[in-house]
C-alpha cells in the first residue's frame, strides 16, 4: 500500500475537447494539508470530483487510502468527505435538520445522527442558528454548516473545495482554525484555493495548477520564495512617467520592473533597503508616485513569474496563452521557478501590507 493518504498518477480528464486535467500527480501525506492553487478553470474542481469517485478520469489512476477511485469507490466514499465548492446543504431545512439527514444517508442510527448534528453545531460555533431554516444563515454560517455536513461520519481525509471563496476576513480566519484543528486530530485534507495566503497558512505543500497541468509544487515557502517576499506597487499619473520610472528602478534593483500603462511594480527581495533606495531614485529624478502600495505577493504573482503569464480569470479558451501554447507551461519545469516580473493584485487580493497616495500624507 501506498505511503500517501492520496495519490493521483497521470489523472487526465477530457470534456469534448476541453482538456481540464492533463496528467496531474499528486502526493499527499497522511495527517496533512495539501493545497491545490489554481485559478478560475485550472481544474481544481474536476481533481477534487475525480479523486472523490464524483467523476471518472479519461486516463490514469488515483487512489485514498490505498483504494483506487474507480475500482474501489465504494470504499473511497466511506473514508472521505466533501465539502463542495458550492454549498450542498438544504435551504429550507434548519443546521440542525441538515445534519440530522446527511446521518442518515451515511447510514448512521437516528440517534448517533441526533447527537453528532448537536456536536457539530457547537463546533462551528452555531448553537444559535441551529433551528432557524438555512436560507437565512450568511454565507460564512452557510460555509460553516457545509463543512459540518462533510464531518458528519468522522473521515480521515476531507476534500475542501474552496471553502473559503466569498467569505469575509473573520469568516475565513475562523474556518481556517477549524481546519487546523482538524488536522491536529489528524484528519488529512485535500483544499483548492485561489488565494496564496491560505494555502500559505494552511498547507504543508502546494501544488499549482493551471490549464490542467501542475505548473510548481513545493511547499508555500518555496513558492514565495520564488517571488520575492513582498512587491512595491506604483502608479503614476502619465504612461511616460511609469516608463521612465521603470527604467530607473531597473538599474536599482535585481529584478525587472513590470510596466503596464500608468502601473509600475517591483519585487523587493532585499529588504526595506531595496523600497528606499528605489524611491530615492525617483526622489532624484522628480518623479512622484500618485499612489504606493506595498504588498506580499498573490497567487497572481507566483503565477507571472513561474509561467509568464497572468492567471486567467476567466475559463481558458482560444484567446487563452495557455496549454497549447508551447512555452507557457513548459518554460520553467515543476519546482525550479524564477520569477523576474510582477502584474498587479486579483481584485480581492488578499493581503495589502501598507498603501499610500500623493496628497494623504
Ligand atoms: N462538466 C463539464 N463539462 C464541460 N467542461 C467542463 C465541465 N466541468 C469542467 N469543465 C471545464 O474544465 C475546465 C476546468 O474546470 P474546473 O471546474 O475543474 O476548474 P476550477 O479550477 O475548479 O475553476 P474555478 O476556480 O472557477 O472553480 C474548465 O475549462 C471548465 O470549463
Ligand atoms: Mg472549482
Amino acid at each position: 500500500m501506498t505511503e500517501f493518504a492520496i495519490e493521483a498518477v497521470g489523472l487526465t480528464k477530457d470534456f469534448g475537447d476541453v482538456k481540464a486535467l492533463a496528467g496531474v500527480d499528486l502526493e499527499v501525506a497522511p495527517g496533512t494539508v495539501f493545497g491545490l492553487l489554481g485559478p478560475n478553470g485550472a481544474g481544481k474542481t474536476t481533481a477534487v470530483r475525480i479523486l472523490t469517485t464524483v467523476l471518472a478520469p479519461t486516463g490514469g489512476h488515483a487512489s485514498v487510502l490505498g483504494h483506487d477511485v474507480v475500482r474501489e469507490a465504494a470504499a473511497v466514499r466511506a473514508t472521505i468527505g466533501l465539502a463542495g465548492q458550492y454549498a450542498a446543504v438544504d435551504e429550507n431545512l434548519t443546521g440542525h435538520e441538515n445534519l440530522r439527514m446527511v446521518g442518515r444517508l451515511t447510514h448512521h442510527s437516528k440517534a448517533f445522527a441526533r447527537a453528532r448534528a448537536t456536536e457539530l453545531l457547537e463546533r462551528f460555533d452555531l448553537v444559535d442558528a441551529a433551528n432557524r431554516p438555512v436560507k437565512t444563515y450568511s454565507g460564512g454560517m452557510r460555509r460553516r454548516l457545509d463543512l459540518a455536513a462533510s464531518l458528519v461520519h468522522r473521515p480521515p481525509v476531507l476534500f475542501l473545495d474552496e471553502p473559503t471563496t466569498g467569505l469575509d476576513p473573520r469568516s475565513r480566519i475562523e474556518l481556517w482554525k477549524v481546519i487546523e484543528e482538524l488536522v491536529r486530530e489528524g484528519t488529512t485534507v485535500l483544499l483548492t484555493t485561489q488565494y496564496l495566503e491560505e494555502a500559505d497558512r494552511l498547507a504543508a505543500r502546494v501544488s499549482v495548477v493551471d490549464h490542467g497541468r501542475v505548473i510548481a509544487h513545493g511547499t508555500p515557502a518555496e513558492l514565495k520564495a520564488t517571488m520575492g517576499s513582498t512587491v512595491l506597487a506604483l502608479t503614476f499619473d502619465e504612461p511616460s512617467q511609469a516608463a521612465q520610472a521603470a527604467g530607473i528602478l531597473e538599474r536599482s534593483a535585481s529584478k525587472r520592473p513590470r510596466l503596464d500603462g500608468t502601473d509600475v511594480e517591483l519585487i523587493v527581495d532585499g529588504g526595506t533597503g531595496v523600497v528606499i533606495d528605489a524611491l530615492r531614485a525617483l526622489g532624484d529624478a522628480d518623479l512622484e508616485p500618485a499612489t504606493m502600495a506595498l504588498r506580499e505577493p498573490s497567487l497572481d504573482d507566483v503565477f507571472l513569474s513561474i509561467t509568464g503569464h497572468r492567471a486567467s480569470l476567466d475559463e481558458p479558451g482560444a484567446d487563452e496563452p495557455g496549454a497549447d501554447e508551447p512555452g507557457a507551461d513548459t518554460a520553467v519545469s515543476p519546482g525550479d521557478p524564477k520569477g523576474t516580473t510582477a502584474p498587479s493584485p486579483p481584485p480581492d487580493s488578499p493581503r495589502h501590507v501598507a498603501t499610500t497616495s500623493r496628497g494623504a500624507s
